[in-house]
């Protein structure tokens, strides 16, 4: 299929994009794009590849902007119920880390998502990733974490596996076994931690190798954080699930300084995320890495917190900045990833061609795809969007509403 028309064509051609040189976009004016095969054959001008490909069944994008599909690169949700209770509570002056203290927090929603079948688990996610996919995502990375025992956990990555081969969205599993303590460890932190080294990851290895023989392996994530994990905990964590082969992520700064970038740069992790209190040492450190920065602006926006990731910091030292929704039911229910934008122009001061290239080809580095997706390039998979709106700029301008008039995943038009 030859699609024609695109009043701009977004290829973000070129790879991940490092600090200043952000916000490439790689545009064709007036672009076409061929399809074959679920890949992306060639792009270029509307008239040279019509001149090329004559007799090529034509799409017309109606001088639309046409581009890559999203790549939403840290998302919760595989999960059961949800918290707006506790938004309440927050209204009426409890702080997250107050709510979690008290047994509330991702607790209360690990007790609903243990409560819930299989079948449950996947109803409820599936109809999120399909309101993701409308509005543009086409490539999620899903996170266990609401387990917290083994059984639990393995469930919650059955379904991720299950909803992955289902499609059409595709997703990029990731392990957080220590996105809490669980109750029965409230007071013994350290007993857990062995746990997770000592039983849940060779456990999640062997049932990877069994269920998913020859895929890669998971992100293996910890939530390093006041009330969650120290340093310490984290960096064991870490270092046995790299010992063990897995590619690593970390949540790190969400709202205290406990060092969690730093390891991430030391240990090679894919990511850091969320990265609001980082010292301007590990800002330093990130730049010169190729640990991606993934920001999370829909998070402090959803708890009304003022303090947003460094952006501009993180550009200046030379980090690849991504940005990605955090969907989870506590701080961020956000399935839309063109309102992470708006948020990021205004929050992170990135320009709107910024703010698409991090959730495009840098999102895609930041879950170790970006020689798959995140760009339109000959031989990438043919993960694209026709927007509603002639020019990219839209896009972060307006919010509130989706700009995404057409999806098309692997080369087929899902909505
Ligand atoms: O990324 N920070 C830890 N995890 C989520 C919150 C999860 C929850 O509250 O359920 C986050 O913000
Ligand atoms: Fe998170």
């Amino acid at each position: 299929m030859l699609i024609t028309n695109a009043s701009q064509l977004l290829t973000l051609a070129g790879g991940p994009q490092r600090g200043p040189d952000l916000g490439r976009l790689g545009i064709i004016e007036n672009g076409a794009a061929l399809v074959r095969a679920g890949r992306i054959a060639a792009v270029g001008t509307t008239p040279e590849l019509r001149y090329a490909f004559p007799d090529e069944p034509g799409y017309d994008a109606g001088g639309m902007v046409v581009m890559p599909g999203f790549v939403d690169p840290h998302t919760h949700t595989v999960f059961a119920g949800d918290r707006a209770f506790e938004f309440e509570m927050r209204l009426q002056g409890k702080s997250y880390l107050e709510i979690m203290a008290a047994g509330g927090g991702i607790i209360s929603t690990v007790q609903a998502t243990r409560a819930a079948s299989l079948e449950t688990l996947k109803a409820e996610t599936r109809a999120r990733l399909r309101r993701m996919l409308r509005n543009g995502t086409t490539t999620a990375e899903v996170k266990t974490g609401y387990g917290l025992e083994t059984q639990a956990e393995l469930l919650q990555m059955q379904a991720i596996l299950e909803l992955d081969a289902e499609g059409p969205m595709e997703l990029a599993p990731t392990f957080l076994g220590a996105h809490a303590v669980p109750a029965r460890y409230k007071d013994d932190p350290a007993g857990y931690t062995t746990l997770v080294c000592k039983e849940m990851l060779p456990e999640v290895l062997a049932w990877w190798q069994q269920r998913a023989p020859g895929k890669p392996l998971p992100f293996v994530d910890v939530f390093c954080e006041t009330g969650a994990f120290d340093l310490a905990q984290t960096r064991r964590i870490l270092q046995t699930a790299r010992n063990l082969g897995f590619p690593l992520k970390v949540h790190a700064d969400e709202f205290d300084n406990l060092g969690g970038a730093g390891l991430a740069v030391e240990l090679g992790a894919a990511s850091a995320d969320h990265l609001v209190k980082t010292s301007p040492a590990e800002i330093e450190a990130l730049g010169k890495s190729d640990t991606v920065a993934v920001a999370l602006p829909c998070t402090p926006f959803g708890l009304a917190e003022p303090h947003y990731t460094p952006a501009q910091a993180i550009l200046a030292a030379g980090g690849v900045l991504a940005i990605a929704s955090d969907l989870n039911p506590g701080t961020a229910w956000c399935e839309n990833m063109q309102f992470a934008l708006a948020l990021a122009c205004r929050y992170l001061r990135l320009t709107p061609a910024q703010a698409i290239a991090a959730a495009t080809i840098n999102a895609a580095a930041a879950i170790g795809r970006a020689e798959q997706i995140g760009s339109l390039e000959p031989g990438k998979q043919a993960d694209l969007l026709i927007l509603s709106v002639s020019d990219h700029r839209q896009l972060g301008y307006r919010f509130g509403g989706n700009l995404v008039a057409r999806v098309m995943k692997n080369g087929e038009f899902i909505s």
